[in-house]
């Protein structure tokens, strides 16, 4: 049986820059029709100039590709109605991080003052630019993400109109949020769907397993599987594929990120196969996140896969992939592109 989908979507991804853009980009590029690409270079993407020529850079490694980089920026409470509005056709969100809480996050936010971030926001929320987050505070590690869920609904109560995405959300707490508030909506990754913290630390250490935020137990797994499985229209892919070079992960201070993008889709259709829900991975993989980013083009691309042993490459130049060496049991078999970018 094919499984054939319209226009794949990663609503979170890292593509980094400089040799590693020329290697990760062209991996998303064949089979997704667009991403949201995360801003949190070194320096982060913060100024007009940065954003644009980090656009170009991103079309230029992605060659022919039928595919477009949905820019975002790093949040930053200075931005004014009058910045976001001359940067709008090129600016699809804004990114917060809290100040170091995981990769390139040192500039990121200290508090959540909502006088201090209401200037922003109310700009963001008139200009329907949505708010992506990534939501841990700097408490105990398995906690920090349920601990974040009051900052959302103290976000989402005092700036209704504000779109946010509860970014990479990895706990039954976030899920439950959803449904509390009209404006909240969720990112879920591949990884947290698939492993728990055994996967990670239960046995010998896995690096290429580590990110942030960590994957947590069996129940938390449960929760977010149900909410992607059952095609819920609040949750959408992202990946969060965030490479790192195999020294960085194979070291005594092991980086966060997982680097899934090429295997993705084939590993998502794996697993809402196996939960016989596999009529539900289009809304999962494009259709709701086209939804609650109304403002997106997007691309027409084809993707057909079919049952087929692949054998997860070894690394994709220096960066090791998830699940790397394994066998998966599902293979893109054809990649159709249908009109110009
Ligand atoms: C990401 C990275 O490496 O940029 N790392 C990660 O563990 N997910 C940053 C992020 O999304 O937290
Ligand atoms: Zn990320």
């Amino acid at each position: 049986m094919s499984i054939i989908l319209t226009s794949p979507l990663d609503m979170h991804l890292h593509l980094r820059d400089e040799e590693m853009l020329s290697t990760v980009a062209p991996l998303s590029a064949k089979s997704f029709s667009g991403a949201i690409i995360m801003p949190n270079l070194v320096p982060p993407i913060s100024t007009k100039e940065a954003l644009l020529s980090y656009k170009e850079r991103i079309l230029k490694a992605c060659g022919k590709e039928n595919f477009t980089p949905y820019m975002t920026l790093f949040f930053k409470p200075t931005y004014t109605k009058e910045f976001l509005e001359s940067i709008k056709d090129d600016l699809v969100a804004i990114k917060l991080y809290p100040a170091g809480i995981t990769t390139n996050s040192e500039g990121g936010l200290s508090g959540f003052d909502v006088e201090e971030l209401r200037p922003t926001l109310t700009a963001m929320s008139e200009l329907n630019i949505p708010l992506c987050i990534h939501g841990e505070t700097n408490g105990f590690v398995m906690d920090r993400e349920a601990e974040f869920v009051s900052i959302y609904e103290m976000l989402a109560t005092n700036f209704p109109k504000l779109k946010i995405i509860m970014e990479h959300i990895t706990t039954k707490e976030s899920v439950e949020a959803l449904d509390r508030f009209e404006n909240l909506y969720a990112t879920i990754t591949l990884h947290h769907l698939l492993i728990t913290l055994d996967d990670v630390a239960g046995g010998m250490l896995q690096p290429h397993l580590f990110c942030k935020p960590i994957a947590k137990r069996p129940e938390d797994r449960e929760a977010l599987r149900k909410v992607a499985l059952e095609g819920n229209p609040k949750v959408m892919f992202g990946s969060d594929s965030a490479p790192h070079p195999q020294h960085a992960k194979e070291s005594c201070g092991c980086a966060a990120g997982v680097f899934t993008a090429p295997i993705a889709l084939q590993l998502l259709t794996e697993l809402f196969v196996e939960h016989s829900t596999v009529e539900k991975l289009q809304a999962f993989v494009s259709d709701n996140a086209r939804r609650i980013y109304n403002h997106i083009k997007v691309p027409t691309k084809r993707v057909t896969l079919e049952k087929e042993p692949f054998i997860v490459p070894t690394k994709y130049d220096n960066v090791v992939p998830i699940f790397a060496t394994k066998t998966i049991n599902y293979n893109i078999i054809k990649i159709e592109k249908i009109g110009d970018r």
